[in-house]
C-alpha cells in the first residue's frame, strides 16, 4: 500500500463499534458544554481518516484566489499565521488541537521552531507522531496526549502558541486561554483561528439560529462564539489583545473560503467534498453499509458531514459566520 494512500473509512476503532461511536456522538451533543470531551473524541474517531481522504492533513479552510490551489491556499494560510507569531528556529511552541499534525511539520519545516502538539484524540495523536517521524521532523515537531482545558505542562513552558480551529471545540473560552496563559512564558505570543458567528449573524433570526446549530452539530462544537467573545475572554485570561481580523475578508469574491465545499473538479480526492461527490458517497455507503461491506453507522457519519458542509456554505454565503477570526494576542511581562 502506498504511504500516502488514505482510507475514508475509519480505522480508529473496530467496524463492529462503528455504529456504537456514532450513537455516542449524538448523545453527548445534547451535552456538548459538559460532555465536550467524549463528544469531540467521538467525532474525530468517525471522521478523521474521511477528513485526511478528503482534505489532507491539515484539517482547516483557507481564504483562496483563483489560480492559486487548494493546497498553497492552505499553506499560505499557515505561513500568515507563523509569521504573525513571529516563529524562528530556537522556539519552544504549543500547538493546541494539533490534528494529525499537517500545520505543526508544515510550519517547523518553513520557521524551523520546535513544536509541541497536543491532542484529545489518541487516534490521531498517533497518527500525527507517525508522520511526524516519516517526514523526518520528530527533531522538531513532538505530539503530547492531553485536553487543551488542562494541559498536561508546567507554568511558562512555551514560548508561544497557537491553534487553527481547534479552539472551537472548547466548552469555555476565558477557561481555555486562561490555560494557554498559564504555559506561556511572559512576553509571549498566542495567535489563532477561530470559528466565530459574525457581527452579520442576527440571534433573533430563526434561519441563521438554525445554521449555527447545524453547524455545531456537524462538527461537535458545544457553542460557537462571536467576535466579542474571543477579545472578552483573552482579556479576562489576563492577554493583552493585541489584532484580530477575519481572514474570510482576504479570499478573492469570485472563490470564497466555503468553495472547496460547493463543487469544482472530481477527481477521487476532491469527491468527497463536493454536492455531486457526497451524493454518490452516500448512496454508495448506504449500499456497502448493508452488504455489511463498510462499518455499520458510516452511512450516518457521512450524514453529520453533510449536515456539516451544507450549513457552512449556506452560512459562508449570508456572511454570518467565518472559519478563520484570526486573533493575536500577548502575554505581559
Ligand atoms: C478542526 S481540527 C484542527 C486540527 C489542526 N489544528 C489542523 O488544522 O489540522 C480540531 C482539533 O482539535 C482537537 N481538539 C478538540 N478538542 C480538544 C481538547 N479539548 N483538547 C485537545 N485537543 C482538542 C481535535 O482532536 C482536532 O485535532
Amino acid at each position: 500500500m502506498a504511504a500516502n494512500f488514505h482510507s475514508p473509512i475509519s480505522q480508529a476503532m473496530r467496524p463492529e463499534d462503528s455504529a456504537e461511536t456514532v450513537a455516542k456522538y449524538r448523545d453527548s451533543q445534547e451535552r456538548g458544554k459538559e460532555e465536550y470531551a467524549p463528544m469531540v473524541t467521538a467525532f474525530y474517531d468517525l471522521i478523521t481518516d474521511f477528513y485526511e481522504y478528503g482534505w489532507g492533513p491539515s484539517f482547516h479552510f483557507a481564504p483562496t484566489k483563483d489560480g492559486t490551489s487548494f493546497e498553497e491556499s492552505i499553506a499560505g494560510h499557515q505561513r500568515f499565521l507563523g509569521e504573525a507569531i513571529g516563529l524562528r528556529p530556537g522556539m519552544k511552541v504549543l500547538d493546541i488541537g494539533c490534528g494529525v499534525g499537517g500545520p505543526q511539520r508544515s510550519l517547523a519545516g518553513t520557521f524551523g521552531a520546535s513544536i509541541m502538539g497536543l491532542n484529545i484524540n489518541e487516534y490521531q495523536v498517533k497518527k500525527c507522531s507517525r508522520y511526524n517521524r516519516e517526514a523526518g521532523l520528530d527533531h522538531l515537531c513532538s505530539v503530547l496526549h492531553g485536553d487543551f482545558m488542562d494541559i498536561p505542562a508546567e507554568d511558562q513552558s512555551f514560548d508561544a502558541a497557537y491553534h487553527i480551529e481547534a479552539l472551537p471545540h472548547a466548552p469555555d473560552k476565558a477557561a481555555v486561554y486562561a490555560e494557554v496563559f498559564r504555559v506561556l512564558r511572559p512576553g509571549a505570543i498566542f495567535a489563532g483561528y477561530d470559528w466565530c458567528m459574525t457581527p452579520q449573524y442576527d440571534g433573533g433570526d430563526p434561519r441563521h439560529r438554525e445554521l449555527k446549530q447545524r453547524i455545531e452539530y456537524g462538527n461537535a462544537l458545544p457553542e460557537i462564539a462571536s467576535f466579542t467573545d474571543i477579545a472578552d475572554g483573552l482579556r479576562a485570561a489576563g492577554f493583552e489583545f493585541v489584532e484580530a481580523l477575519d481572514r474570510a475578508t482576504a479570499s478573492d469574491p469570485r472563490t470564497p473560503w466555503y468553495r472547496p465545499l460547493e463543487g469544482c473538479g472530481l477527481t477521487p480526492r476532491s469527491l468527497p467534498r463536493t454536492t455531486v461527490g457526497r451524493k454518490i458517497t452516500s448512496g454508495a455507503l448506504r449500499v456497502l453499509e448493508a452488504v455489511r461491506a463498510v462499518p455499520k453507522g458510516s452511512f450516518e457519519v457521512q450524514q453529520i458531514l453533510n449536515v456539516a458542509a451544507d450549513s457552512l456554505v449556506a452560512a459562508g454565503r449570508l456572511g454570518i459566520f467565518t472559519p478563520m477570526y484570526f486573533h493575536k494576542a500577548h502575554k505581559p511581562g
